[in-house]
């Protein structure tokens, strides 16, 4: 381990001594391409050509009569593969081809992650493996099959609670016997250094376009950024923007699954302790023996029992704050939130929009709000139908 890639006393590098080389080697090839102006050129025309970037800032004005206050959305729904992780991938992708490697693993939850990497692998032309928890295979199937589509090799996991936490291990322990010719394009802005850093980097855009798009549109920066936390890349994109702005409010949701009060839940940083989880010291869901609790939550991108390293530090600093919704709460919001914008929002995305429905008629209606839409629901149609079947609602 070695004291690189700190967030105060979050993050650093825990990881085996066989991978301390390729995760240097990582970092110095980010470290020469972020500047690079040919890298800098391929990625904007990917960002802007392919992935569809600048996304829009909406006013989003059935939702905000109903709450009582202005909520704006950053439309990462809109990208190519329906949520934010393209931005990574295409970032990790073209920094692993500058590099010359022909190989990609991943890790995936939902899918959205073993999707966007996918879609690079087509692209760029690189053998893709990506590892899934056997349970997200059974409930993200819409998106395993688009993955096979594009090429890649979907590897269920069958340990544990077959979710994100399982796939990452089993990822970890493939690239520790592959690591010559494989790039691992980790998902979220957690994992070792460097990937909390680089992860965030190429979210940044989020918070960047997010900043300059409220200016332009309210004529002022928001009061609110809000956006939910699993591993915590969208969140720390869009937050990414406005950490200079100490009159931004920056609010984390996580998944509050069946209740805080009990142990069926996803919040990492409103609950869990510190401790070391896939390579950081961060916050994790443990017990009393240091060992991982079974996380859950209806949400499979939210479905970690740890979280990136900079958030662990925003919360301690104070600069951001967390808290959580149940699955019920996430349900409801989905029904009205749909019906009155006319977008289905992925269910991960949908906590920030459950928060912002419980604050109806308890903020300022001056308020400024921005939620990052994160993704978009078609991958969970079907477990929406699971809990709440329409046949039983609406005939
Ligand atoms: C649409 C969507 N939003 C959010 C997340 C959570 O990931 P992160 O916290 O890294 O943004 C996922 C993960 O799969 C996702 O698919």
């Amino acid at each position: 381990m070695k004291s690189k890639g700190r967030f105060g006393p979050f993050g650093g590098y825990y990881v085996p001594e066989v991978l301390i080389p390729a995760l240097e080697e990582i970092e110095a090839a980010f470290e020469q391409f972020r500047q690079d102006p040919n890298f800098l050129k391929d990625l904007n025309a990917l960002y802007t050509d392919y992935a569809g970037r600048p996304t829009p800032l909406y006013h989003a004005r059935r939702f905000s009569e109903a709450v009582g206050f202005i909520v704006y959305l950053k439309r990462e729904d809109l990208l190519h593969g329906g949520a934010h992780k393209i931005n990574n991938t295409l970032g990790q992708g073209l920094l692993a081809r500058y590099m010359g490697k022909t190989k990609l693993i991943a890790e995936t939850g939902a899918g959205q992650h073993g999707l966007a990497t996918a879609i690079v692998g087509a692209l760029f032309g690189m053998e893709t493996k990506i590892f899934m928890g056997a349970t997200d295979v059974a409930r993200q199937n819409v998106n395993v099959h688009k993955m096979k589509l594009l090429g890649a090799e979907v590897i269920p996991v069958e340990g544990g609670t077959g979710t994100l936490k399982d796939a990452i291990n089993e990822a970890l322990r493939y690239w520790t016997a592959h690591v010559e010719d494989t790039f691992y394009l980790f998902g979220t802005a957690g994992g070792p250094h460097p990937y909390p850093t680089i992860v965030r980097h190429f979210q940044e855009p989020i918070g960047r376009e997010a900043r300059q798009q409220c200016l332009e549109k309210a004529g002022r920066l928001p009061d609110i950024v809000t956006a939910c936390v699993g591993g915590g890349s969208n969140a720390i994109g869009i937050f990414s923007g406005f950490l200079n702005d100490p009159q931004v409010q920056l609010v984390g949701v996580e998944g509050g699954g069946k209740g805080l009060h009990t142990t069926q839940h996803c919040a990492t940083l409103c609950t869990g302790t510190v401790g070391v989880l896939h390579g950081a010291r961060t916050y994790l869901l443990q017990d009393e023996n240091g060992q991982i609790r079974d996380t859950e939550c209806i949400s499979a991108g939210l479905d970690y029992p740890g979280v990136g390293p900079e958030h662990a530090y925003l919360k301690e600093t104070g600069r951001a704050r967390y808290v959580s919704v149940c699955d019920e709460e996430v349900l409801d919001t989905f029904f009205l939130f749909s019906r009155m914008e006319g977008i289905l929002p992925a269910l991960e995305s949908t906590h920030a929009l459950a928060w912002l429905w419980q604050q109806k008629g308890l903020l300022p209606p001056e308020t400024i709000a921005i939620a990052n839409l994160s993704g978009r629901g078609d991958k969970d149609i079907d477990i929406v139908e699971h809990h709440r079947p329409l046949t039983a609602r609406f005939l």
